[in-house]
Parts: C-alpha cells; structure tokens; sequence
C-alpha cells in the first residue's frame, strides 16, 4: 500500500491551504470579478485568490460558523484586495440577488444531506447547490472541491472498531454504522447533483495526495479531531480516549511508515461547472 502512495504529491498536515491553492489553480476566474466562497472556513480559498489575482478582486466568503468568520477576518487584515466582506450565512439559504457573482469557489462543504452518494439516490432537495446556481452569473463559473476518500481517517476508524470489540463495548454487527467521519462523495453522485441544479459544461476529476505525518503522536493528534467519530462514541471521555490511544498505538500504524514519517492517501474530488 505503502509503495502506491510514494509517489504522490506530499500535502502537509495544514492540507485546506493547500488544497484550496489547487482549487483556485484549477478554477477559471474572472478578473476583476466578484467572487463568493461558500464554507470559507478560515478564508483558505480566498487568500488563495488574493495570491492568484492581486489586488484586484472584489471578494465575499460566508460560513454557517460564525466562529469561522471571525477566524477568515483576521486571516485577512493584512490583505489587501479592492473588497473583503466575511458574512455568517447558511448555503442553502444565501442572502444574495440572483447572478451576483462571476465566479464562486466552494471547498469541502459537503453534500451527503442532500444526496445519498453511496446508493446514489437524492433524500434531500440538493438545496445548497441549487442557491449556488442561483446566485451565479451567467457564463461564470462555480468550482468544487469534495472529499472522494481519506485513508488516515479510516485507518482510525477500523482501529476505532477493533477497539470496541476487543474491549466488548459493542458487537460486531454494531460497529458497522458507525460514521466515517467525513462526506464520502463520488464523482458520478457529483456530477448528479450539479446536473440536477442546472450546471453545465460539467468537469469533474479526483486527484490522489498523500499526507505525511512527522510522528504517530502528529497523526493522532489530527485523528482526535478529523476522526470525530472517535470522541463522539467515547462520548468525549478524554480518559477513554487515552486508553483508546494506547491500544492504537501498541495495534500500530507501522505499515504506513515512510523514510520521513507515515503516509496517508487522500483523493480529493474536484468538479467545474458553468452557467
Ligand atoms: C471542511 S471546512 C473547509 C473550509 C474551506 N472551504 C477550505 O476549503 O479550506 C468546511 C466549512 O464549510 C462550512 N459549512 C459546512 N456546511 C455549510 C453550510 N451548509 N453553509 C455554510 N457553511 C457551511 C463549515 O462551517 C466549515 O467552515
């Protein structure tokens, strides 16, 4: 497994920077144009923007976290772009007049409320992308980057599973629903979702990185976190968690060990559409 993910391009632990500058690579954007980001998180694809396009670029990004936007503001005072405006707001619902922007930018939001990607099947009304449709220009461009797998958070998952059973918390026929901690997304369902909302000239492609931790310690610690699914069914305990840690440990990562630390595969989805 090792030996396949060698030569992948390395994403550091801080891998949202990264993989919003390689959105923002990959998008079409206007200059000059009024670009929203949906989900921005800590402002990610937006500083990459500012790095793409200079000053010239009249830029929004909402979040339904209000702790999030305050985290992209202070991200952003010492960038200097024609507009910055951070606004906490829900996708499914954007507070904005129809075809208001040139370009939207829309990273690891998630979609899997709305769409079943597994069975392909919709079990909602797909209601954020068709506001994101909604609020984009004709002619302009909304570009997507989603989840297709992530091997560290489901290395911790199975670990998380062995631990249950050998410790007897749960039966074998229970750890099975356990979540996988992330919106697990395809390209098919993608392309499904964005049809469905009235995109065209749909391009749709995954693109496989390998994650480097410096030490079992680093991955757990990312793990405790991105790996929710641990702390949610040890109710937060942080002593089982503990315990939880140790038994990962001495069960080991070994196998993903590399010449500068262990090696994880994650392959992200990234999907363009036009209107
Ligand atoms: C995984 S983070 C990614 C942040 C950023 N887009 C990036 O690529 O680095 C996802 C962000 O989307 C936000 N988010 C998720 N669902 C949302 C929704 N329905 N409306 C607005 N924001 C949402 C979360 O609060 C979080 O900040």
């Amino acid at each position: 497994m090792n030996q396949e993910t060698k030569d992948l391009t390395i994403v550091s632990v801080d891998y949202w920077s990264d993989f919003a500058k390689e959105l923002v690579k990959l998008a079409t954007l206007k200059p000059n144009g009024k670009i929203l980001d949906i989900g921005t998180g800590s402002g990610a694809c937006l500083i990459a923007v500012a790095d793409k396009l200079g000053e010239k670029c009249h830029l929004v990004g909402i979040d339904k976290n209000k702790a999030k936007i305050s985290q992209a503001r202070n991200n952003f005072k010492n960038i200097v772009v024609e507009s910055a405006q951070f606004r906490t707001m829900e996708a499914s619902n954007l507070k904005f007049d129809d075809k208001s922007f040139d370009n939207i930018l829309c990273g690891f939001i998630g979609f899997s409320d709305s769409y079943d990607f597994k069975n392909n099947l919709f079990i909602g009304k797909n209601a954020k992308m068709k506001e994101i449709f909604r609020v984009l220009k004709s002619g302009g461009e909304a570009a997507f980057s989603t989840w297709e797998y992530q091997q560290d958070i489901e290395i911790a998952r199975e670990l998380l599973q062995k631990y249950l059973i050998d410790k007897d918390m749960k039966k074998p026929d229970e750890i099975e629903n356990l979540s996988i901690s992330y919106s697990k997304e395809t390209k098919e369902g993608f392309k499904i979702i964005m049809e469905d909302a009235g995109f065209t000239n749909i391009k749709i492609f995954s693109k496989d990185f390998q994650i480097l931790y410096k030490s079992f310690d680093e991955w757990w610690e990312v793990m405790e976190y991105a790996a929710w699914i641990m702390r949610y069914t040890l109710n937060q305990n942080e002593d089982k968690l503990k315990d939880l840690k140790k038994y990962v440990s001495i069960q080991g990562i070994e196998s993903f060990k590399q010449k500068d630390g262990y090696g994880f595969q994650k392959s992200v989805i990234f999907a363009f559409g036009s209107k």
